[in-house]
């Protein structure tokens, strides 16, 4: 991991000892019948735990799923836990608990090799994204939280395998490094080392495809990615692309500047323009959109603009040019579809910009929700070279911010590293 000091699974014995694991196996459910609809997290976070199982620790595996702002999912880990058993092929006890005394009392009777999973770390208020934000602890202050303080004096060992919640400061994500010698689980290295590799001297021409509705995303890693010389060419699509001209002095017409104008977003043209000035040659903006007519797809060169209909995808046009410059690329990353996928009228940029990325030569890593779903729809993702489980941190790791896990690692790292 280039620049980034971390204990890894190989460097304890864990024969016999108890072994704290945190996943982030939070998966998308149906609201409707409360079932998890895709097991990708659960799926990746095999290798860490046959490991630890087959190194013969006492496993207790601790992780979390939905939250306050998300608490249609904030559901029990039973699923998971039968989800874990049917791929690891093995037993792996549950119980109804996070750190209470049943809890405890389990925990203390796993046997060497044997795993058990704990209830939802998000039954506990000191874990949700809202307790971070509004009481704000450092990682030392979080060892006198409930969770820490209950689970801390039974084991031996942490293990962190949870990339996708790196960016969150909570108890289980930072504050047991502080108590116990802590490792880095195998996907945890494997998503720093694929997003390092786009980041740190990347193979050039190294592209990034920014698209989708999370505008916030695509300027953050814009800048990171423009002021560091990282990118050597930005292709924008969605409502990032819409951004893009609207700075460049064209009108999206009434429905698309109400959309964009209804969710805030035209606060990102001034950033947008600056962009537009100072990296003219990297930053490509589509030449041609397409619209939803009544329900029927209309394509429009950006110079005909304004439109008295919504924006729904990038045009043939750009789709030709962008994919000129996807099959030169040896470093690709995309984040964001370019149009509203779901739809079919709106779907072809998608598809085409997905299609070309899984086929050309370079590296590529693709991230996000929206981005695995739309890929998984249209392509063949096994062409896909590294799809990262995470959202939220893998956006802040592109963006050049510092990761509250990541840092509680290298600190881990200076207290147990032997010397
Ligand atoms: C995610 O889904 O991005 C991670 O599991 C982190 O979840 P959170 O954003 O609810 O903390």
């Amino acid at each position: 991991m280039p620049g980034i000091n971390m204990l890894t699974l190989e460097d304890f014995n864990y024969n016999g000892k108890r072994v704290l694991l945190r996943v982030d196996i939070n998966s998308p459910v149906d609201i409707k019948t409360g079932l998890i609809t895709n097991e990708t997290r659960i799926k990746k976070s095999i290798p860490t735990i046959e490991y630890l199982s087959d190194s013969g620790a006492r496993l207790v595996i601790i992780a979390h799923q939905g939250d306050t702002e998300d608490y249609n999912k904030l559901i029990s880990l039973r699923e998971h836990s039968e989800k874990l058993q049917a791929l690891l092929d093995r037993p792996v006890g549950f119980i109804d608990d996070v750190a209470g005394p049943a809890a405890r009392e389990k925990i203390i009777s796993v046997k060497s090799g044997e795993i058990l999973l704990l209830d939802n770390l998000r039954y506990l208020c000191e874990e949700v994204s809202t307790f971070e934000r509004d009481v704000k602890l450092t990682a030392a202050q979080m060892t006198g939280c409930y969770l820490v303080k209950n689970l801390a004096p039974l084991f031996d060992y942490y293990v962190n395998d949870a990339f996708a919640a790196a960016h969150r400061n909570s108890p289980s994500m930072t504050a047991f490094q502080e108590l116990l010698p802590s490792a880095a689980g195998k996907l945890l290295i494997n998503e720093i080392n694929a997003l390092s590799s786009i980041i740190v001297e990347p193979e050039r021409p190294c592209v990034f495809l920014l698209g989708g509705l999370r505008v916030a995303d695509a300027f953050g890693m814009m800048r990171e990615t423009l002021s560091s010389k990282t990118a050597d060419y930005i292709l924008t699509g969605g409502v990032t692309g819409q951004i893009m001209l609207m700075a460049g002095g064209i009108n999206l017409g009434a429905p698309s500047v109400r959309f964009i104008k209804d969710r805030s977003l035209d606060r990102f043209v001034k950033d947008a323009k600056e962009y537009l000035t100072n990296y003219p040659d990297k930053l490509l903006v589509p030449d041609d959109l397409a619209v939803d007519e009544n329900g029927i797809r209309k394509e429009i060169a950006t110079g005909d603009l304004p439109s008295d209909s919504l924006i729904v995808d990038i045009g043939e046009g750009t789709v030709k040019r962008y994919k000129k410059i996807i099959e030169k690329a040896l470093t690709i990353f995309v984040n964001g579809p370019p149009g509203i996928y779901e739809n079919d009228i709106s779907s072809m940029g998608t598809k085409a910009m997905w299609g070309a990325v899984a086929d050309a030569p370079g590296f590529s890593v693709i991230g996000g929700g929206d981005t695995i779903s739309s890929a998984s729809k249209f392509i063949d993702t096994e062409k896909i070279d590294y799809i990262c489980t995470a959202g939220g941190a893998l956006i802040r790791f592109l963006s050049g911010v510092k990761l509250p896990l990541i840092e509680a690692m290298k600190q881990s790292y200076l207290r147990y590293k032997k010397d």
